[in-house]
């Protein structure tokens, strides 16, 4: 008997789990990424996704900019089966001069994956995404990485996460031993240890022998001291630790935690089992029409990612869709819920790393490609049905500020052109004076590198030079209830008054000490580091 709509949307969204990584740079993440392919079987030997060495320069950069500096701007979905389940691993750039980006896909994940150095415990760049996922009330999994490296104590690792992100924590599996002696994962949901043999870069999978606990012939495989040790923190483990909750971890208030190491496939399949058991499948999402279901019949999406050129032969743009409701189907038409235009959506894309397959179908928790040149930005809803129009992506405090130059006025347009598509991108925030007689855009980033990008594909792409002019600013706040309120206070000091590209008003300061100079002075004016 044929399935009702219903009944297959339920069943493909029963199916799938959708996550990003958040970390630091160089706590692991690619390794991690390729670990958990191989795993899926999307892979057959690690190595596939990064590229060593010379190989590297080659195969995995698709802009110059990034072959030339050897970073990796972009961010793809890599989707893979695993024991039943499709897997959407929503990837993110590594470098943080891009983090506007691992925004932006934070707002299309259902789940996160908080990957730690075991050395370094929580780093900048790992708090600053952690905000962005409290924000949205993502399940948080916790992945300690590098164990067979000497790094910092399992219980301090637990209460640093504790103490400075109010998580609560919930150590899934716990190390045995640690660096040179790190011998493998006690699973605290099996009752079990699970030891591993090393195997060189962990090319393959690893192969493991599994203990029950109070089996006698652990004594075989650990030595004597280590065994107790284990014994006895997994006993003060189980005094002051909390106990599992299925529904904490779902609303984003309980971390369950693994320790492995991503290098020696270490604890990886651990993760990816529990994961699977304990992540969110895809979420309902707000709209206009309040929070829909996956399972609702009609399809829809929003936009939260645009691409460009990411096939140098083609001067494409890809927009990246996830999947909310519905089922998707190659060549639907839809409409477009910003322009009421109707689009054919002809050559629709599953993205896996660097090679493009075209596919057939989509389901909620999936994301697609589209080549669509210029007809998305940001957030744009695509829908059937009623109209929907899906909550905005917030953007976050850019860091850098400065005035984006024309030396040239027979380019004007051009110039126009491409900074308003560049931003429809997402490529850099755009603000502008507030005093009409100042024309030029003001470019605002979270990191240096979104300006050269910009500088360097106006003169690729549209052909113009440009010049910057860098602003003493370091920070940026949005006044929560407009321009209004902005003219009550009457004039601030220390401050600029800028607008966004969609006309609301902005403060930059130098620094926090200055916005804390103006929450003092004027405690109603109400400012938000998010615009939503
Ligand atoms: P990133 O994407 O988060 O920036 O990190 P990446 O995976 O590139 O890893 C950063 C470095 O950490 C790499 O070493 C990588 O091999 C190493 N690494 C990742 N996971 C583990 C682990 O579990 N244990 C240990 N000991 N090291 C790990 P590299 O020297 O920078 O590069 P490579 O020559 O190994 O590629």
């Amino acid at each position: 008997m044929a399935l009702t709509i219903e009944q297959e949307l339920l069943k493909a969204v029963s199916k799938r789990r959708n996550f990003a990584i958040i970390s630091h740079p160089d706590a692991g993440k690619t390794t991690l990424t390729e670990k958990l392919l191989l795993y899926g079987g999307a892979i057959h030997e690690a190595g596939a996704v990064k590229a060593r060495g010379e190989q590297r320069k080659v195969t995995s950069d698709w802009m110059e900019m990034e072959k030339q500096r050897g970073i990796s701007i972009t961010s793809t979905v890599l989707q893979f089966a695993y024991s039943n389940y499709q897997i959407n691993l929503l990837d993110t750039p590594g470098h943080q001069d891009f983090s506007e980006d691992t925004y932006r896909t934070l707002a299309a994940a259902d789940n996160a994956v908080m990957l730690i150095d075991a050395a370094k415990g929580l780093e900048p760049q790992t708090r600053k995404l952690f905000e962005v996922c409290k924000l949205r009330s993502l399940p948080i999994f916790t992945f300690v990485n590098k164990m067979d490296r000497p790094g910092r104590e399992p219980l301090e690792l637990l209460d640093e996460i504790e103490q400075e992100l109010g998580l609560k924590t919930f150590a899934v599996n716990y190390p045995v031993g640690m660096g040179d002696y790190f011998k493998g994962v006690y699973s605290r949901r099996q009752k079990a240890y699970h030891l591993f043999d090393r195997v060189a870069h962990g090319k393959g999978e690893v192969p493991e022998i599994v203990i029950p606990h109070g089996d006698s012939t652990i004594e075989n495989y650990l030595d004597g001291d280590l065994y107790e040790q284990t014994l006895e923190e997994l006993e003060l483990l189980e005094e002051v630790a909390s106990d599992f909750d299925l529904e904490a971890i779902h609303a984003g208030k309980m971390t369950p935690v693994f320790f492995g190491s991503a290098m020696t496939n270490f604890g990886v399949r651990l993760f990816l089992d529990a994961f699977l058991e304990y992540a969110l499948p895809p979420t309902p999402r707000n709209s206009t029409l309040g929070e829909l279901e996956p399972t609702y019949p009609d399809f829809s999406g929003f936009v939260f990612k645009l691409q460009a050129n990411m096939d140098a032969r083609h001067r494409d743009r890809v927009a990246f869709v996830r999947v909310c409701t519905g089922k998707f189907e190659k060549d639907m038409s839809v409409n477009h819920a910003r322009t009421g235009k109707t689009i054919r959506l002809s050559r629709p894309q599953k993205l896996f790393a660097q090679g493009r397959e075209s596919i057939e179908e989509a389901y909620p928790g999936d994301v697609i490609g589209l080549n669509n040149p210029g007809m998305f930005a940001i957030g744009d809803t695509i829908y059937l049905g009623k109209k929907i129009e899906y909550d905005k992506i917030p953007s976050f405090s850019p860091e850098l500020f400065a005035y984006l130059k024309n030396p040239n006025p027979s380019k004007f347009k051009q110039f126009q052109k491409g900074v308003q598509e560049l931003q429809e991108e997402g490529a850099v925030q755009i603000m502008y004076s507030k005093d009409d007689f100042i024309r030029d855009p003001i470019l605002a980033a979270v990191g240096q590198l979104q300006f050269e990008v910009v500088q360097h594909r106006l003169l690729n792409e549209y052909n113009v030079d440009s010049r910057l002019e860098p602003m003493p600013y370091g920070a940026a706040r949005w006044v929560v209830d407009g321009w209004e309120a902005l003219e009550k206070v009457g004039r601030l000091f220390n401050t600029m008054v800028v607008k966004d590209a969609f006309d609301r008003p902005v403060l930059l300061f130098k620094n926090d000490w200055n916005i804390n100079q103006v929450k003092a002075d004027h405690p109603d004016l109400r400012l938000s580091a998010i615009a939503l």
